[in-house]
């Protein structure tokens, strides 16, 4: 029963959690609407070694507050981005040369629910386990005055989120003014 009460609320394409507070894993996500791939993106001051392998990242969000940021620019209450990390190979079937993407390594999700996380303006951060290419259920929240939180306020666009890397999205935010120009701006975190 609870099993099936939590696929229908997690079915509702907005962030959705259990009693305990935990995020429920979206199981349509890969049906959301797709913001961009990063390829081997890195923030900080050190270059990876060489050789290392490039990872991709995927950001999806749920089709209901994508469509109210096309309207206004800003993300509503029960929105959810997903960030999914895959790794990459270059050599496989007919490919020789550039990258695809392989297994999922990680998935990260940012969620607003401002009666929740009112501390926060409504914005916190949680991480889907990984087992053998399959996401655990539930996720727990990260407890506030996390890193996370710190980059992504100083640094995302607009409201916390990366903007700025999702192409489609900078000119409604432009035009809706949300745009932060200053936490857009180049320069390492
Ligand atoms: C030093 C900066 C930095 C830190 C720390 C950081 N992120 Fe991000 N995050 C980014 C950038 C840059 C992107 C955009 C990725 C892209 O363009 O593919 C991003 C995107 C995301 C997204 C997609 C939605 C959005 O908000 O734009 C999620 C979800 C996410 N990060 C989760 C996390 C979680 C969880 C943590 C902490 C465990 C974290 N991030 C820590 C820089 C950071």
């Amino acid at each position: 029963m609870t099993v099936i009460l939590a696929a229908a609320l997690a079915a509702a394409d907005r962030a959705e959690f259990t009693k305990q507070g935990e995020l429920l894993l979206p199981p349509h996500y890969r049906e959301w609407v797709f913001l961009s791939s990063g390829l081997g993106m890195t923030y900080g001051p050190n270059a990876p070694a060489p050789g290392t392998p490039l990872r991709f990242d995927n950001v999806f969000v749920n089709p209901p507050a994508y469509r109210e940021f096309l309207k206004t620019g800003q993300w509503p209450e029960g929105t959810i981005l997903l960030l999914e990390i895959r790794a990459s190979q270059t050599k496989g079937s007919i490919n020789q040369h550039g990258q695809f993407q392989t297994g999922a390594v990680a998935l990260e999700a940012h969620v607003k629910d401002t009666r929740r996380f009112p501390k926060t303006k409504g914005w916190a951060f949680a991480g889907f386990e990984e087992k053998d290419g399959r996401f655990a259920a539930t996720a727990k929240v990260i407890p506030p005055g996390n890193r996370c939180e710190e980059c992504h306020s100083q640094k995302g666009a607009v409201d916390a989120t990366f903007v700025q890397f999702y192409p489609e999205l900078i000119p409604v935010a432009k035009k809706q003014g949300t745009w932060n120009e200053a936490n857009s701006a180049a320069g390492r975190h």
